[in-house]
């Protein structure tokens, strides 16, 4: 497991954090292997080892570096694409390699699947010409920053009766005005523009008036093949137009919610899941080495599922806040189960 190296030091304090060495470990030992947890910083090239923990005894040890490798670093310094190609070319699997990727980009991907394009929300790189096309076909727009926000600086445009408003989210406060349609684009800081997008507003299924949608965990598992290891919701805070749980949104069980909007849990749940397979079969195309997805999807009144945003670290925690523990352990244990499987057909010589 590959973590930054102040992470491991807290662990290994018994510090606070959504990460959980036990489980991993635990998951490894089920199957007679062992995790050693290391960062990029504590590589010794030369003697081909890493000082790393063994995620139980807090001491720093060296050991040779492992020969199936789990990203779990924000990995997009150049020293750090360089270190990993090196790991790559000493003959290491690094998986989830590329884990920051653009959400424009992520689209892009994705709309070379014909067959996602009902589950894409219409999506262009911000532009005033781009708000006035959207803004013509749908009633409420998003306006995003293309990289991980945590639902900062998202701003939501809606057509009412008397005019344009805008709702702009900031460390889960909601701002509320109104705005002329030239006024849109100006909203956003001439210097950060470039790195917005405008996309289609999704009428998100509520819960007691508020948004919601779900987090599912779409991870590769021991046969080598992509899984869905669950999904669970996440329900904004009153008047909030973001969802997300550092904005004060809430998770809770989808089979609560899906009960409570009468709907049938598991045929719906089976979609969300089919959907979610296909997202990140399409994703693996232009991003070799991805296998642990945490997908937001919504779903409209028809309970039809729509794609919102790929995360490539998913910090798990939605699911045991809303008591699935044993879904959230699984989200621990899979990964493992995956690179298990890895060392395994790599000892045995077989292609991967
Ligand atoms: N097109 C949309 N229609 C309806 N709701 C949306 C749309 N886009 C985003 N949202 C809401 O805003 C929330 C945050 O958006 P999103 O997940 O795309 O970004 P983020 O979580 O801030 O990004 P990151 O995970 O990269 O930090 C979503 O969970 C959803 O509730
Ligand atoms: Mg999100």
């Amino acid at each position: 497991m590959m973590y930054p190296r102040d992470l491991i030091a807290r662990l290994m304090r018994g510090g606070r954090s959504f990460e959980k060495p036990a489980l991993y470990v635990a998951a490894a030992r089920e199957l007679g292997e062992e995790m050693w947890f290391f960062s990029l910083a504590d590589v010794d090239w030369k003697r081909g080892t890493a000082r790393g923990w063994n995620g139980v005894d807090p001491v720093w040890q060296r050991r040779p570096i492992p020969e199936v490798i789990l990203n779990r670093t924000r990995t997009t310094r150049p020293s750090a694409r360089r270190a990993i190609l090196r790991l790559k070319r000493m003959g290491k699997l690094v998986r989830n390699e590329r884990n920051v990727v653009s959400k424009l980009t992520i689209h892009r991907i994705l709309s070379r699947d014909e067959s996602l394009h009902p589950h894409l929300p219409e999506t262009a790189s911000l532009s005033s010409r781009a708000v006035a096309e959207l803004l013509g076909r749908n009633r409420s727009l998003y306006l995003k920053p293309s990289r991980a926000s945590v639902g900062n600086g998202i701003i939501r445009i809606s057509k009412a009766a008397d005019g344009t408003y805008a709702e702009v989210n900031r460390l889960g406060r909601t701002i509320r005005r109104r705005v002329g349609a030239n006024g849109i684009v100006r909203l956003i800081g001439k210097r950060r523009r470039r790195s917005y997008l405008v996309q289609q507003g999704i009428p998100l299924m509520k819960y007691d008036g508020r948004p919601v949608d779900f987090r599912v965990s779409i991870q590769k598992g021991e046969d080598g093949r992509w899984q869905y290891t669950g999904m669970v919701g996440k329900v904004a805070r009153k008047r909030a137009v973001v969802t997300n749980l550092h904005c004060g949104g809430q998770s809770m069980k989808a089979s609560a919610l899906f009960e409570a909007w009468g709907w049938d849990a598991s045929a719906v749940e089976a979609r969300v899941a089919a959907l979610g397979l296909r997202v990140a079969e399409a994703l693996e195309r232009s991003l070799p080495g991805i296998s642990d997805l945490g997908l937001d999807i919504a779903l409209d009144d028809a309970a039809h599922p729509w794609f919102i945003e790929a995360n490539f670290r998913d910090l798990r925690i939605t699911f045991r806040d809303a008591g699935e523990r044993e879904t959230w352990a699984s989200t621990f244990r899979t990964p493992v189960r995956h690179a298990v499987y890895l060392l395994r057909a790599k000892n045995g010589g077989a292609a991967t």
